[in-house]
């Protein structure tokens, strides 16, 4: 079975900042949007959307130092069977004007397709005591910064 997905917005990044533009027939998804401080951005990986990278399921996560390739479940590479990406992001400011929401980073390139929000629950979505692998712990710091 496939299905489809329909774009809701895009990453915009210029000089006055990063935003969310919403496409103006979902804007009205946005109502109270502002009672969050930090959204789950869903989105596109869309220049990795090939059917050449969509059939590679190993890779080598980032400075990995020869280890085993990781599953693309098992790593965040843009390279994967449904290149979806997410970032969470601080919530800036609303612009109805313009219908985009200001954000503090996002590591999304400018212009790349987002395919949906949600408010971050910290009850639900965070985890204090979460293992991770061994590459993830060696990254240098500078590695792990967020992007923006
Ligand atoms: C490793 S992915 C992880 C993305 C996301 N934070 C996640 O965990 O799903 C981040 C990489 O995707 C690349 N990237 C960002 N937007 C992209 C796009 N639209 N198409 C292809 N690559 C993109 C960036 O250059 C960055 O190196």
């Amino acid at each position: 079975m496939d299905y489809t997905i329909h774009p809701i917005g895009h990453v915009e990044k210029n000089d006055s900042g990063i935003y969310l533009v919403i496409n103006p027939n979902v804007w009205d998804a946005t109502v109270h949007i502002d009672h969050f401080s930090h959204l789950i951005v869903l989105w596109w990986i869309h220049e990795r959307d090939t059917p050449q990278d969509r059939s590679v399921l190993l890779s080598n996560p980032p400075r990995n130092k020869g280890d085993e390739p990781s599953g693309a479940f098992s790593c965040r590479s843009p390279v994967r069977p449904n290149p979806i990406g997410h970032t969470i992001v601080q919530l800036l400011k609303v612009d109805p004007a313009h219908r985009r929401l200001k954000v503090d980073h996002m590591d999304a390139h400018h212009g790349t397709p987002i395919i949906d929000i949600k408010p971050y629950l910290p009850s639900s979505d965070r985890v204090d005591d979460a293992k991770v692998a061994p590459w993830f712990q060696d990254l240098e710091p500078r590695y792990t910064r967020r992007i923006t």
